[in-house]
């Protein structure tokens, strides 16, 4: 019943169209579809998945399937900003868990959870593919690093 009174909008249909042509088929561009939704949202309802399976020709099961082990889809609501810090090793020998601890600190939330102003929301991420520049984390799309945890709060402070 939960799927009653969910549509895609027009941009997310256009976007998923769009993804589509890059894609040999449907299965191979549900990421790119959740993305466009996830966009356009911040996050992806359950009630999308039916709506976005339908837009590529893949059952709802399969692209179910294929955002739960996507862990940047995101399946609950997330706050205005995204910070996800990498817990790879690189960044273990450069100063991983004190970024992680100030982190921590500052915001008052362990990872999965969101502040409640619904201003951040503090997840892990495997190596961001920055690793000479430990320890990293992401803003949205903007990469950080090196962070020391001097910097955290100046840096947090900038996402408003
Ligand atoms: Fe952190 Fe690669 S291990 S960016």
């Amino acid at each position: 019943p939960k799927a009653q009174g969910f549509a895609l909008s027009e941009e997310e249909r256009h976007e998923i169209e769009h993804a589509l042509g890059h894609y040999p088929d449907g299965r191979a561009a549900s990421i790119d579809a959740l993305k466009a939704v996830q966009k356009h949202r911040g996050w992806v309802p359950d009630e999308a998945i039916p709506e976005i399976a339908k837009a590529i020709g893949i059952s709802a099961a399969d692209l179910e399937g294929v955002a739960t082990f996507y862990s940047l889809i995101f399946r609950r609501p997330v706050g205005r900003h995204v910070i996800k810090v990498c817990d790879s090793i690189s960044c273990h020998l450069t100063g991983y868990e004190e970024l992680r601890d100030e982190l921590v600190k500052q915001l008052g939330v362990q990872y999965g959870q969101t502040t409640p102003d619904n201003r951040y929301t503090l997840l892990p991420i495997c190596c961001l593919g920055a690793c000479d520049r430990g320890a990293t984390m992401m803003i949205d799309d903007d990469l950080h690093g090196p962070v020391e945890p001097a910097d955290v709060k100046a840096i947090l402070e900038s996402y408003k």
